[in-house]
């Protein structure tokens, strides 16, 4: 049997990473393949080797925008994205929609990866600093970042999108809204990307489900914050903010919201922000069981529920944000 063939036959050991990742010239610390239209794996560059510059030209020509990785060399892969994260906002050969692209097709392929494998610790471990830490100083230092951001939000149901796009949703309303201070924007970034860890400990048939939920089963999903707190707060790296938020970001200023039911200033800015575009993002993006609302319908909703349940002053900053990066996409 040829070298391919076996691994073709091996083909679920591989996952998928965005080719962009890669920087040219750059050794890489584990083996990358490339997958034909007929399904069969190959390998394109071997541990220690670097891809070039030609290898990525070629790819992107023929629309190649994912290589792969086995997974028992996921982790290396890991630690290799992390420090591209990091080092990212600071290149000045990759333009800024290239940038975008890197943080989000990055983080979505890590925070999936993480969900799939019930490993979300190693979501909370290095790779949610990287990519929260990296995207900040991006939004902060280019004026096209946030817009570029925005825009390729993709809208499909999966849980990892959602954490992403609440992630970049958070920080950047955060930003519009005047914030500045480092460390602040990072934390709200990484409290939006965790923020719905307790929904990797529900059943995904209630997650999943097309129909009304029974009582029994929307008690159960109402448990993920706390469920998500009381595994997050174990771990030592994992900052106040960042708790806040994956607890409190379905209270409701009026007390009609879990798991507390906190009253106004009783729940932090942060989860506040968080509230806000976690419902826009939920509204958003398809569901099993509807297409996704356009935006206008969302945020006539988001209107609705402002001053009752979500911050008003919050909700027209997010409309302001949006509709800006809109504009700007044309
Ligand atoms: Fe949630
Ligand atoms: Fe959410």
């Amino acid at each position: 049997m040829s070298q391919s063939a076996i691994l073709e036959t091996n083909r679920k050991c591989y996952v998928p990473i965005p080719v962009d990742v890669l920087a040219p010239d750059r050794a890489i610390p584990f083996n990358l393949y490339s997958r034909s239209s007929t399904g069969a794996i190959k390998q394109v560059c071997a541990v220690g080797e670097a891809v070039t510059a030609q290898s990525l030209r070629a790819w992107e020509q023929v629309g190649v925008s994912v290589l792969y990785v086995n997974t028992t060399d996921h982790r290396l892969y890991q630690a290799f994205a992390e420090k591209m994260l990091n080092e990212l906002a600071l290149r000045p050969d990759v333009p800024a929609p290239q940038k975008a692209r890197i943080y989000y097709q990055t983080m979505r392929e890590l925070v999936h990866e993480a969900c799939a494998s019930n490993h979300i610790e190693d979501l909370a471990a290095g790779p949610r600093d990287a990519f929260a830490n990296g995207m900040v100083s991006f939004i902060c230092e280019d004026g096209e970042a946030l817009s570029g951001l925005l825009l390729m939000l993709s809208h499909d149901y999966y849980t990892y999108t959602h954490m992403v796009n609440v992630s970049v949703m958070a920080a950047g309303l955060a930003y519009r809204v005047g914030l500045r201070e480092h460390d602040r924007l990072r934390d709200i970034a990484s409290g939006g990307l965790l923020h719905d860890t307790g929904k990797t400990r529900i059943d995904p048939d209630i997650l999943n489900k097309t129909g009304r939920l029974t009582t029994e089963e929307w008690e159960t999903l109402k448990t993920h914050p706390g469920l998500g707190l009381e595994y997050l707060h174990q771990r030592p790296d994992l900052r106040p903010t960042e708790l806040l938020i994956v607890h409190q970001h379905h209270e409701k200023l009026d007390g009609s919201g879990y798991p507390l039911g906190l009253v106004g200033s009783e729940i932090s800015l942060e989860a506040q922000m968080t509230a806000v575009v976690d419902v826009y993002d939920a509204l958003t993006c398809q569901r099993p069981y509807r297409p996704a609302l356009s935006h206008e319908a969302a945020i006539r909703i988001l209107r609705e529920q402002a001053g009752d349940k979500l911050n008003a002053e919050l909700v027209a900053a997010w409309q302001e944000t949006i509709e800006r990066a809109r504009k700007q996409g044309g």
